[in-house]
């Protein structure tokens, strides 16, 4: 199918800034929000730029969600828990309403965009005021002032794959910042329903990424993690030959501190990405590839287009040409099909890779996924004893190859204080490691040279 793939226009953008103005000066508008958020990154990024939007409409953020007068869900649709834990708590909210009855209650994200989804939330939730797409976020103005003066529900779906630009961001944290470089994914893995609510791969234009991080550098940032569902399809869709490797080494130039990204596909890791981040400054020595599974047979029913030997190779390039560096993955267990000796080759994998952290998840069938109507569907109680072998492998793993960093310098860009103590603060190292070492509130937002002495868990501990 041909889809036309546009950038916001300046109109549009103009005309959510009238609507923006309009509500600013609404008597009935809410005056505080809290936007709910699940699922990943990109999520997490939306969320930021939902919270700039309402932030330029007078609507500033409540304390907690139980405080707003305006609750936003941006959910997430990857596995059923995340879909049954989004409708939980607005369930919840209902109850809430009760008490509150101007209350506004909207709900967007990848669930909306679900085929009928949108319908059924509004006909089963008839409390809810407001429901729209990922492909919709850039007109939440608009259709905000629609809720606001409308007696029932408002709905925005549309099958439209943009690039919003100049969205308003309210970032979470002043030292980190998320940047997208590219919305969608082509790569249609038989059980990811991803590619039916984000669209099709759309890179940004990299003289705005390089705007944006440039800005983003003089402002004191000191850590960028650039988005995208396969990082490495970077600018396939662009005329200028920009690739992702050479638009890291454009980054690069910039000066800001820190840089990382996510996601990687290992079918499209090129020795030019591993040579770039070698060769550069900033580019931390940190790679999270997912691996799914280690059976040649069930990455081929996964639509993955990589055996187990060539996701070997890569890592193997990859720790030749970036000694020491820090890896992880995500991983499906109980996959149609999944045989126990295909079992056993994914421990086997896991056993010979010794990643520093794994994401490890119980195969959940998506409507509309090529895998959901697969033969061989694998009843709950072998996914679960699977899994938590996994687990047990993996956590045996870790202790071990954690220990490597033990007697090393590190360099942790401090997020906040530690849970534990007061005189101890937490952040991630260049590896992706959460460090914990002595410090104060004063240190939050910077970069602490440190030694790692040990571990705890599956944290490093460290003093300065
Ligand atoms: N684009 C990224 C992230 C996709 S979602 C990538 O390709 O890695 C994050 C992870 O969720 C995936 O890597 C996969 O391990 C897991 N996942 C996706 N769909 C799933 C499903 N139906 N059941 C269980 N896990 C799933
Ligand atoms: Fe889903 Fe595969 Fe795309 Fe990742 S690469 S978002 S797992 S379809
Ligand atoms: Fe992310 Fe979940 Fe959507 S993993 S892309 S928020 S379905």
């Amino acid at each position: 199918m041909e889809r036309s793939i546009q950038t916001i226009s300046p109109e549009e953008a103009e005309r959510q800034r009238f609507f923006t103005e309009e509500i600013r000066s609404l008597p009935q508008k809410p005056s505080s929000y809290f936007v709910v958020t699940y699922g990943c990154q990109m999520n997490a990024h939306d969320s930021e730029k939902i919270a700039g939007m309402l932030e330029g409409m007078g609507i500033h953020e409540a304390e907690s969600r139980e405080e707003a007068d305006f609750v936003i869900f941006n959910t997430c649709c990857v596995r059923e828990n995340a879909e049954r834990k989004a409708l939980g708590n607005i369930t919840w909210l209902k109850e809430v309403r009760k008490r509150n009855p101007n209350l506004m209650i909207a709900v967007c994200g990848c669930m909306i965009q679900e085929p009928g989804m949108a319908e059924v939330i509004l006909r089963q939730y008839r409390f809810i005021n407001l429901a729209f797409g990922t492909s919709n976020l850039h007109k939440f103005p608009e259709l905000l002032y629609r809720a606001l003066n409308a007696n029932s529900n408002t709905v925005a779906v549309e099958d439209r794959d943009v690039i919003p630009e100049d969205l308003p961001i309210v970032r979470a944290r002043k030292e980190f910042a998320y940047v997208t470089v590219m919305y969608g994914c082509n790569n249609f893995c038989s059980y990811c329903i991803v590619p039916y609510v984000r669209g099709r791969e759309r890179s940004r234009d990299p003289e705005r990424i390089l705007r944006e991080a440039g800005e983003l550098c003089e402002n004191g940032v000191r850590e960028i993690m650039l988005l995208g569902q396969n990082v490495n399809s970077y600018g396939k869709d662009l005329q200028d030959g920009t690739s992702f490797p050479s638009l890291l080494r454009q980054l690069d130039a910039l000066g800001i501190p820190r840089i990382r990204f996510m996601t990687s596909h290992p079918k499209d890791l090129s020795d030019e990405l591993i040579e770039t981040m070698a060769g550069a400054k900033h580019i931390l020595p940190q790679f999270h590839l997912p691996v799914q599974s280690g059976s040649n047979s069930i990455l081929h029913a996964m639509n993955r287009h990589y055996t187990r030997e060539q996701y070997l190779d890569r890592v193997d390039t990859l720790r030749r040409a970036i000694p020491g560096i820090g890896l992880s993955t995500d991983i499906i267990v109980g996959f149609p099909g999944e045989t126990e000796q295909d079992f056993r080759d994914t421990l086997d994998l896991v056993d010979r890779v010794r990643y520093d952290s794994a994401f490890t998840f119980v195969y959940s069938p998506r409507v509309g996924t090529a895998a959901a109507s697969m033969a061989g569907q694998i009843p709950p109680d072998v996914s679960s004893r699977r899994i938590q072998e996994l687990i047990r492998l993996q956590e045996s793993l870790q202790q071990d190859t954690m220990k490597r960093f033990v007697g090393t310098e590190e360099e942790v860009l401090v997020e906040g204080l530690s849970r534990r103590s007061r005189s101890e603060v937490s952040g991630k190292g260049k590896h992706g490691i959460s460090v914990t070492l002595p410090g104060s509130e004063e240190d939050i937002g910077h970069i602490l040279r440190c030694r790692i002495t040990g571990l705890k868990n599956n944290t490093l501990t460290a003093e300065r």
